[in-house]
């Protein structure tokens, strides 16, 4: 009886802990009070070069209160590799022991504890092992033992991969947000149909193969751009927020374990070339996680610093900057208060090297052999609809110089991808590239519930990877170049009819205009393929010919804060909610013709949030076969590396000798197995 009353205690306290671990968690990847990062069930590359953290936590108060508070300090750790014999850290990688690191933090146990702000607080003991690397493939086993009889064991997998390439160039398409839904709309408004069949079809539609990505978080379903696109680069999974590292619990964000990245391994084993493209502002998630390492990503100002100069402070690989560097984000650059310790770095790229473009014009006429940078706006580019439809739009303040006026001569997606693979493959050469371009939008836009700029930001994507193959045709390289087109992560997003604009506008209760809506046969055709009367856009094929029919499609998201919704085409970019007391209503400002729809988000969100869904991969080029199927996000990374040869172990820096002269490599890797 007894028994079972502690049983029952035992369990009901686990469950409650465990129950109100879901919103907030001491330290999502370390359940236990010892942490080994990276944690448990983490894959490597061969010679990926990482870093690893120990942390005993020593919770002072709350429910997990332990040896008050203070955490043992004694704590060893080994390593063993699939049966063979564990040795200590410092006696398998070769290092001294590394100094001892003590911390404090403090988190929430639940939504109740928050609101009384009554924090947990815990006391950290920590060492951390830098610049370590794994080269023979197999099962290692790392055990920590801490508070005399406690363990936690991690087991990491190095996966056996290719050392030979396949594909001399990669490029990387990222519709950031992008799911399969999105490109069906997109489809749908651009490309004609007669009776059920389409008559043109989307670059995507044309590609041979299909996969699935799931994008989860190392420790939350929901991900975040920073940490899935660091999955995608690296093969290792983030918190929210963090890039290129596993998170840990000290105070400074830059001190994070880190992983190397796809560009860093390439430049370092192969000397290539890198590049990234992006609609957003270039330190911004998806482009600067291919070089940043740290666990906040809006450390905008010191991870253009890292783009350009490597990780300060710590021994880490470095590439000698991108080879061409395009998009938004002049707020870096200018110097001054956006940018790192208020330096120029337009000037900090040119004294490396860089031709400096700050429009389109320039961007052009940039030499090719030389490392170029392009910033083109302040913030994100304007999107494809205002450049297009609505250029009315682009009178804000947001010249790259920083100049009082608007940038007006702004090229797009596809100019800025076209210039980055002359240059890279100009720079590459035998060598070969990596690039990365981004059609950010699409997920700022859905965020916005901007659903006809988001679809313009897609199609703009498409016809950029429709220009991208007919470019590496002329320049001979398609067959030796993979092209995988995906996604970070999802929105909710969905078209569920057609909407009579004309009939919604005459009505005046919100319940009455929502019967403007035609489900099922009520839904007819799309309307934005047949050309508006008296206009023309000029935008081409693969464009609507009309962006603001009578009918249009009922679209929404699976969540969103309180709005107005009319589903027409917005002449001004949405604001959907407005905030009153630090809490978000809908904004009657915004399509105030609509209809109220109430939020299900908390009401501190003003936005749209991502979703949970997987997200589609397209492929074609080398290795293009092992693209089909579902697999995890970091999946992307290793089938991209196995076709790139990254897997084969060195740990010289001979690609970065090449490139820097001998003697200027950026140091060996440490280790061995
Ligand atoms: C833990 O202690 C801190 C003061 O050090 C206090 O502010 C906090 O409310 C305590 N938390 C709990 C859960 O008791
Ligand atoms: C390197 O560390 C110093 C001292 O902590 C700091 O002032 C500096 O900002 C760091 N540099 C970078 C690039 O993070
Ligand atoms: C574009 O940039 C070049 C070089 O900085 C400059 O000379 C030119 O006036 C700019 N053109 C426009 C249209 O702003
Ligand atoms: C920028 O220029 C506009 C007119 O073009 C002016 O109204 C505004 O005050 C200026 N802003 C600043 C910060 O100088
Ligand atoms: C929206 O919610 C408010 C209360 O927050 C309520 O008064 C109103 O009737 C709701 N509107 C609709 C359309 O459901
Ligand atoms: C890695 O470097 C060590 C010395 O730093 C060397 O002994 C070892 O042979 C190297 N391994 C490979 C695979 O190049
Ligand atoms: C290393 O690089 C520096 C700066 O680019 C250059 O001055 C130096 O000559 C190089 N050293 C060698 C050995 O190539
Ligand atoms: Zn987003």
């Amino acid at each position: 009886m007894l028994l079972r009353l502690d049983f029952t205690t035992a369990f009901l306290a686990a469950l409650l802990s465990g129950a109100s671990a879901q919103t907030f968690r001491r330290f999502g990847t370390c359940p236990t009070l010892g942490c080994v990062i990276p944690p448990d069930q983490q894959d490597f590359l061969p010679g990926q070069e990482f870093d690893i953290r120990f942390e005993i936590h020593a919770p002072k108060n709350g429910s997990e209160a332990f040896n008050n508070g203070v955490p043992d300090e004694k704590f060893t750790a080994t390593i063993a590799k699939d049966r063979g014999r564990p040795r200590s850290l410092n006696e398998f990688f070769k290092l001294k022991e590394p100094a001892l690191e003590k911390w404090t933090f403090s988190w929430f146990e639940d939504l109740f504890a928050q609101d009384a702000n009554t924090p947990s607080v815990v006391n950290v003991a920590s060492k951390a092992y830098r610049r370590v690397a794994l080269y023979e493939p197999g099962t290692y086993t790392v055990t920590l033992n801490y508070f005399s009889g406690k363990t936690t064991t991690a087991k990491w997998t190095v996966r056996p991969l290719a050392t030979r390439k396949k594909a001399k160039n990669v490029i990387f398409f990222i519709g950031d947000g992008m799911t399969t839904n999105m490109i069906t709309a997109a489809r749908l408004l651009a490309h004609k149909t007669i009776n059920g069949k389409y008559q043109t079809l989307l670059s995507l539609d044309d590609f041979p193969v299909l996969g699935h990505q799931m994008t989860h978080s190392i420790d939350t379903f929901i991900t975040d751009s920073a940490n899935s696109a660091s999955a995608l680069y690296t093969g290792h999974k983030s918190t929210v927020n963090a890039l290129g590292v596993y998170a840990d619990t000290s105070p400074d964000p830059l001190d994070d374990p880190k992983v190397e990245t796809i560009v860093e391994m390439l430049f370092r084993i192969w000397g290539s070339a890198w590049g990234a493209v992006s609609t957003a502002f270039i330190a911004d998630a998806t482009p600067i996680a291919l070089s940043g390492h740290s666990r906040l990503r809006s450390q905008y100002g010191v991870l253009i610093d890292q783009a350009l100069n490597g990780v300060a402070n710590y021994s880490w690989t470095k590439t000698d900057g991108p080879d061409a560097y395009f998009g938004g984000g002049a707020d870096q650059f200018i110097p001054g208060s956006g940018s790192f310790q208020g330096k120029d770095y337009y000037a900090e790229f040119a004294r490396k090297g860089y031709s400096v473009s700050l429009n389109k014009t320039s961007l052009l006429s940039a030499p090719t052999d030389k490392k170029a940078l392009g910033i083109f706006c302040k913030n994100n580019l304007p999107v494809w609809l205002d450049r297009h439809i609505f250029p009315e739009n682009l009178e804000i303040n947001n010249d790259p110089s920083g100049a009082n006026k608007s940038a007006k001569d702004l090229p797009g997606l596809k100019e800025m991808t076209l210039k980055a693979i002359d240059v890279l493959h100009s720079r590459g050469g035998k060598d070969g590239f990596f690039l990365m371009s981004e059609a950010a939008s699409i997920d700022k836009q859905m965020h916005a519930l901007d659903y006809d700029r988001a679809l313009g930001d897609l199609l703009e994507l498409d016809d950029t990877v429709r220009a991208t193959i007919a470019k590496l045709k002329e320049l001979r390289i398609l067959d030796d170049t993979l092209i995988v087109v995906s996604a970070d992560h999802g929105h909710g997003f969905d078209v569920f009819g057609s909407s009579d604009t004309k009939y919604a506008a005459a009505q005046t209760e919100d319940r009455a205009k929502r019967n403007a809506v035609g489900v099922y046969q009520n839904s007819g055709l799309s309307q934005y393929t047949e050309p508006k009367p008296g206009v023309s856009y000029n935008t081409g094929a693969n464009f609507p010919l009309n962006w603001d029919p009578r009918y249009v499609i009922a679209a929404g998201l699976g969540a969103n804060p309180d709005h107005r919704e009319d589903y027409g085409v917005g002449k001004t970019p949405r604001s959907p909610a407005s905030a009153r007391n630090g809490e978000y209503y809908v904004n009657d400002k915004d399509r105030p013709e609509g209809f109220v729809v109430n939020g299900t988000l908390p009401t501190s969100e003003s936005q749209g949030v991502h979703s949970l869904t997987d997200v589609p991969v397209y492929a074609r080029g080398p290795c293009q076969e092992t693209f089909g199927g579902t697999y995890s996000n970091i999946d992307v990374f290793y089938k991209i590396a196995n076709c790139l040869g990254l897997g084969h172990g060195r740990n010289v820096t001979e690609g970065a000798e090449k490139r820097f002269g001998k003697g200027n490599g950026t140091g060996k890797g440490k280790g061995h197995d």
